[in-house]
């Protein structure tokens, strides 16, 4: 059976200050698994009624986020954390803010099944795609097989995979092409040096992937990876979330809780609350008006306007 498409990969933005991207084994890259994905992750068919897509909580004028706190699922129904970014979501070693799920391709099934999103099943939409000859023919060129829940959950990660934000003005910076102003030189040095945010939120991806508590409330109605693991030492900690396009993706946290940066800045100063999971790094600090916003100019030189306007990443015409 071949596995592999023949018109090669997808061309991928992969800058030299960002690693290899590693592919699963049962899932290496090509253009049609890529545009199978593209199409199912704008499809409604996906959910129960027809009336919800990825797309409608991962936006790409958003960096594939959303400005709800919580967004809407199926019939209106709220589940209980904000919407991340999708923005290099294929380099993350484990996805949602439980920081547990290991690949995009068991994330799918997330999204499908829950009451508060989907609300579906992903055998039903395999008999949907079925029933479609476009998506027949597309499934039988990007995996030799007929729509089923191997094709769905593979190829919507293929898509996820080509999801690279590089062309931001700090990664324009680290590569020699642009120069930072003064105010965003200065919020750059709080974030690295004195503040030490990049302890948590450092790499090429803005996170170094851990789980953490950065001291929100003393007593979290969502337990983090706890849910998963029944751990105590799990207790409210979360994966630290990238803080690329992070001018896109307002409100923050995983409740959706601070409306603005600056909200965020005031969390952090404050050193949050008392919780035995908190990280030591988490310690109040004060910070004037104008450092404040030095800091919030360098977040901004995060966004980049390529990725949330690359017509590869869009809604395909059929
Ligand atoms: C109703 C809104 C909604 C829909 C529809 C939705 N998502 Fe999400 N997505 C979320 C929320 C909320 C989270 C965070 C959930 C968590 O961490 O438990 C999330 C998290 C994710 C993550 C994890 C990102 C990371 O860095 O950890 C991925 C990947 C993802 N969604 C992809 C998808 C795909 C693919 C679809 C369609 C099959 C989809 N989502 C549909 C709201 C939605
Ligand atoms: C100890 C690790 C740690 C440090 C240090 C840290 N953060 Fe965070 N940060 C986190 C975690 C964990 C979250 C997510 C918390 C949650 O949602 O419950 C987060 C969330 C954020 C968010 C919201 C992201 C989003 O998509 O909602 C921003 C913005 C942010 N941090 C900025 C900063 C800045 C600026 C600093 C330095 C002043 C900093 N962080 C220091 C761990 C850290």
């Amino acid at each position: 059976m071949a596995c592999i498409a023949d018109n090669g990969d997808p061309k991928l933005d992969i800058p030299p200050h960002f690693p290899a991207m590693n592919y699963p084994e049962n899932n290496q890259s090509n253009q049609d698994r890529v545009d199978l994905g593209r199409k199912l992750f704008y499809d409604p068919i996906l959910s129960r009624n027809n009336d919800i897509s990825c797309a409608s909580c991962h936006k790409q004028s958003l960096a594939f986020a959303d400005t709800a706190a919580i967004s809407p699922g199926t019939e209106r129904r709220l589940g209980n954390r904000n919407a991340p970014t999708l923005a290099n979501v294929g380099y993350n070693p484990t996805v949602l803010f439980d920081g547990f799920l290991e690949t995009l391709e068991k994330q799918i099934l997330v999204p499908i099944q829950e009451h508060a999103e989907m609300d579906f099943n992903i055998v039903e939409v395999s008999k949907r795609m079925k029933a479609d000859p476009i998506y027949v023919a597309m499934s039988k060129k990007a995996y030799d097989r007929e729509p089923d829940a191997f094709v769905i959950t593979r190829a919507i990660s293929a898509f996820e995979r080509t999801l690279i934000s590089s062309h931001s003005k700090y990664d324009a910076f680290l590569q020699g092409k642009k120069k930072l102003n003064a105010a965003e030189t200065r919020g750059k040095n709080l974030f690295f040096d004195r503040l030490q945010c990049s302890q948590c939120h450092g790499g090429f991806n803005f996170t170094d992937f851990s789980v953490r508590n950065n001291g929100l409330f003393p007593i979290y109605a969502d337990s983090g990876r706890m849910r998963v693991t029944q751990l105590e030492t799990d207790r409210d900690m979360v994966k630290v979330p990238t803080l690329r396009n992070i001018a896109l993706t307002a409100p923050y946290m995983h409740d959706g809780r601070f409306k603005t940066l600056r909200d965020v800045l005031h969390h952090y100063e404050s050193g949050g609350g008392k919780h035995p999971n908190k990280s030591a790094v988490i310690q109040p600090f004060t910070l004037t008006e104008a450092e404040e916003n030095d800091l919030i100019f360098f977040l901004k030189t995060l966004t980049d306007k390529q990725f949330i306007t690359d017509k590869r990443f869009s809604k395909p015409k059929k």
